[in-house]
């Protein structure tokens, strides 16, 4: 019997590798690390790791695909209380990726290494439980320990590489960078600014930036065309220098804990900003005042790890048509730390300069005298109320 199980080389995965033979009665333990754009640094360790345990490991790019999810969430607006939803969308395409090997190489189990406090469980095994594989969460079915898990490699004699784990806990793919554990896990405590990675501190120069949509998904940075993949790292990086995108929040997690956060995601808070300012030009009023709902409530789907979720799927129905008409340029001024739109282009504008302008008097027909009749209706019925009101209590 094969078990195929998400690794990292971290401590946690690396101790499941003998509890899956030891514990689990499995002959044979395959390792599977999913990229979705971690740093170089990750996968030498989860190589190096795998080779002294002699784990046959496989190494699955799934950078394409986690892009695009990323851009559905454009789409979305994606934001969980104030969080682009990285690790959150990043593991059902992982958990997708290692499905699809587990099944080719005919095992019967699949594993990962989360603690039964978080929320990476509840994503994996929402994809996994949809197969017919035995489901292993050794971490939390046997209740272990970071101590236990140190004691237990120590006297295995497993490859772990004490210290470079450090004393965060870091989750690194293309939408963002994670930070947590530690000090951190005090609200009170400030980060030092050794955490960061991908912003540096905010400076005094500015910069603008052109970003061109078509139906809602980004195509072009200042003019020109890159693949998603390619867009997401150029703007990490352009957008990364000003100190773009840094969030230190408390997040609720599916399970009702609150944790301290800290994220890194520059290209996502360009990408989100500047799609929200497109479609601010190009949809009416009420459609976006019910699209907010429905980006919340794909928001939380995407933060449960629910993206085939048959609500999701429907709420992406009505993204799409409103999508129709989100294509146009965004330009986005780096200042202060912040990603600003500062301009907006687009043959769908829901606007009319010369209906807005001050500077004309008749649009369509329409004078300014028109609105004599509106002005005098507009709060009619509370005017109404109030007046009764205030007879009542004089009595
Ligand atoms: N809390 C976040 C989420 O659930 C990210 C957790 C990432 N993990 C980490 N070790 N930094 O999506
Ligand atoms: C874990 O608990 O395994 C990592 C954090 C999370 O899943 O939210």
């Amino acid at each position: 019997e094969k078990v195929a199980l998400a690794f990292s080389g971290g401590l946690d995965t690396t101790v499941c590798v003998p509890l899956l033979k030891e514990e689990y009665g499995y002959d044979e333990v395959i390792g599977v690390t999913v990229d979705v754009g971690q740093p170089e640094e990750e996968f030498e360790e989860a190589y190096e790791t795998a080779e002294a345990l002699g784990l046959e490991h496989h190494v699955l790019d799934a950078k394409a695909e986690f892009a695009e999810l990323c851009f559905t969430g454009v789409q979305a607006n994606a934001d969980y209380q104030g969080y682009p939803l990285g690790t959150a969308l990043a593991r059902p395409v992982i958990a997708e990726a290692i499905l699809e090997l587990a099944r080719e190489e005919g095992c019967t189990g699949v594993a990962h290494g989360c603690t039964g406090k978080g929320n990476d469980q509840l994503r994996f095994e929402a994809v996994w439980r949809s197969s017919d594989m035995e489901v292993i969460a050794p971490v939390r079915e046997l209740g272990l320990t970071r101590e236990w898990e140190v004691e237990y490699a120590a006297d295995h004699d497993l490859p772990v590489q004490g210290g470079k784990e450090g004393v965060w806990s870091i989750d690194t793919n293309l939408w963002s960078r994670s930070i947590e554990g530690g000090n951190l896990e005090d609200p009170g405590y400030v980060p030092p600014e050794e955490i960061y990675e991908w912003t540096a501190k905010e400076t005094d120069e500015t910069e603008l930036v052109e970003i061109t949509f078509e139906q809602g998904i980004p195509t072009a940075v200042d003019g020109e065309e890159l693949p998603p993949v390619a867009l997401i790292e150029h703007l990490n990086e352009k957008a990364g220098k000003h100190g773009v995108g840094r969030t230190d929040m408390m997040e609720d997690r599916m399970l009702g804990l609150k944790v301290r956060e800290n994220y890194e995601h520059p290209a996502a808070t360009t990408l989100l900003n500047a799609h929200k300012a497109l479609e601010g030009l190009v949809l009416t009023k009420d459609e976006r005042s019910f699209k907010e709902e429905v980006d919340a409530e794909w928001s939380e789907k995407g933060y449960e790890g629910l993206v085939d979720h048959p609500l999701t799927k429907a709420l992406e129905g009505f993204i799409e048509t409103t999508q129709e008409k989100v294509t146009g340029t965004v330009t986005v001024k780096f200042e202060g730390g912040q990603a600003r739109p500062v301009a907006r282009e687009s043959e769908y504008a829901a606007y009319s300069e010369s209906a807005a302008s001050f500077n004309t008097e008749t649009v369509d027909g329409i004078e300014q005298a028109d609105a004599t009749g509106v002005a005098k209706y507009h709060g009619f019925q509370g005017r109404l109320a109030n007046a009764a009101a205030k007879q009542a209590q004089e009595k």
